[in-house]
């Protein structure tokens, strides 16, 4: 069978590794793709917002399987317009990808279906908002309604924070639109922890858990970003907060999304925080983290398009889903200066080092096929993933295999995992 999959980043190529796998797939294609991922599919020149060329390749194409690896089209409503042309799709329609795409809707959702969350509310007036927080407890958070890549979470620590956050979000409009509503909820302190999860709409499977770290530098400290790194398994996710997680959670969620005539089908990425009083969802996701996929996928034992095609039939109560019995760390090698301004086009070496090796992977984030070799194209280049029998070996595994890559400007955490030693 033929597959396409859409998206460009480490996650994509993590997808495309784990297609590539499969003994139905005699074909990958990837719009836009990068240069790690054209050694596993071809790559096709058609952005992940143009649905009507994307739909026209897969019909022209007679592509079995799309395979939908980024929020935005998701959001958008990719998935409604190759339903249309009777296209086989992988990944929520519209009305439910809202899930991700409105914070606004993901809450009000969670608060009628009693499932636990921070407390908060929604605001459209900046005044009122304002209004709000003067009596609040600080520190308080607020997010931009709409997508903002992951970075349109304050966390502030006193109200003058807070009251520049409104102006920020809501009227300077850093985040565009995605700020002309507000969610201003409560500060939450624990453990996080991402959970993907395959849905068919009616059922839901949760994969082994990971997690992220999503600051820019060592310690937690610097700017948010995209994602530096991850692990998997979380050793603080026992299994009495999987079971909690999946009896108040990830079936509630399920259920409440049927109920609205939204059933999601595709990858919920459930995003929780391990509080005092119990888990909590920071945040919902309609796909694969990013750098999550990149451990999580390498050691799944399924074969992913069983998996999709069951999601898609709803038959996914069926698919037994299994995970090795190992763990897994993925460091990103990012563009010293990310997430702000870097430089791009460095020459990247030591690819090579990867072949053969088993259970090592150079995942391409941020990369471009040139003249001169593969160069850097983005502030997170590469995700350098590495098993190992342990989540320390794993680690040591990761952090080693970083060694074998060079470019000018390569930068990275040199703590991702550390929160391991401390279970
Ligand atoms: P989100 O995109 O909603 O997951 O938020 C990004 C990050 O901000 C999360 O991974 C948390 O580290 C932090 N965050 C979000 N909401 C809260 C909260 N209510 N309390 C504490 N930290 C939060
Ligand atoms: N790594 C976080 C995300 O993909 O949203």
């Amino acid at each position: 069978m033929k597959v396409l999959i859409v998206g460009s980043g480490g996650r994509e190529h993590a997808i495309a590794v784990s297609v590539a796998k499969s003994s139905q797939v005699d074909k990958i294609y990837c719009a836009p793709g990068n240069a790690g991922i054209g050694f596993v599919a071809e790559c096709v020149d058609i952005g992940p917002m143009e649905f009507e060329k994307l739909a026209d390749f897969a019909q022209e194409k007679e592509i079995d399987l799309t395979i939908i690896g980024m929020d935005d089209p998701l959001v958008g409503g990719i998935v409604d317009e190759f339903e249309k042309r009777g296209l086989r799709v992988f990944g929520p329609r519209k009305n439910a990808a809202i899930i991700e795409g409105s914070k606004a809707f993901s809450k009000d959702l969670m608060k009628k279906y009693h499932i636990p969350t921070a407390s908060y509310e929604n605001f459209t007036d900046p005044e009122k908002a304002i209004a709000y927080l003067e009596s609040a407890r600080m520190p308080i958070v607020l997010k931009a309604d709409g997508l903002a890549l992951g970075k349109g979470v304050l966390i502030c620590q006193n109200l003058e924070e807070a009251k520049e956050g409104v102006k920020t979000l809501m009227l300077d409009k850093q985040f565009g639109d995605a700020g002309n509503e507000i969610v201003i909820e409560e500060f939450m302190t624990g453990r996080e922890v991402s959970v993907l999860c395959y849905c068919d709409g009616t059922h839901i499977k949760p994969m082994t858990s990971a997690q992220d770290h999503k600051r820019a530098k060592d310690g937690d400290q610097g700017l948010n970003t995209g994602g530096m790194g991850t692990f998997s398994p979380s050793p603080f996710y026992t299994k009495e907060i999987e079971k909690f997680c999946e009896e108040k959670i990830y079936q509630p969620t399920m259920d409440a999304m049927k109920k609205e005539g939204r059933d999601f089908v595709g990858i919920l990425f459930v995003g929780l925080m391990l509080t005092e009083d119990g888990p909590k969802v920071l945040e919902y996701n309609a796909r694969f983290g990013d750098p999550e996929a990149q451990v999580v996928l390498v050691r799944m034992k399924n074969d992913i398009v069983d998996v999709m095609n069951a999601c898609i039939d709803g038959t996914l109560d069926e698919v037994d889903l299994q995970f090795e019995d190992n763990a897994a760390v993925c460091v990103v090698l990012a563009s010293d200066g990310y997430p702000e301004h870097y430089e791009k086009g460095k020459v990247i070496t030591g690819f090579e080092n990867f072949e053969n090796k088993e259970g090592y992977y150079v995942f391409h984030a941020g990369t471009k096929k040139t003249e001169s070799g593969i160069v850097t194209n983005g502030g997170r280049v590469l995700g350098v993933t590495a098993k190992g029998k342990t989540l320390q070996q794993a680690r040591a595994n990761a952090y080693e295999a970083t060694e074998w890559i060079q470019f000018d400007n390569k930068y990275m955490r040199h703590d991702i995992g550390k929160a391991i030693d401390e279970a």
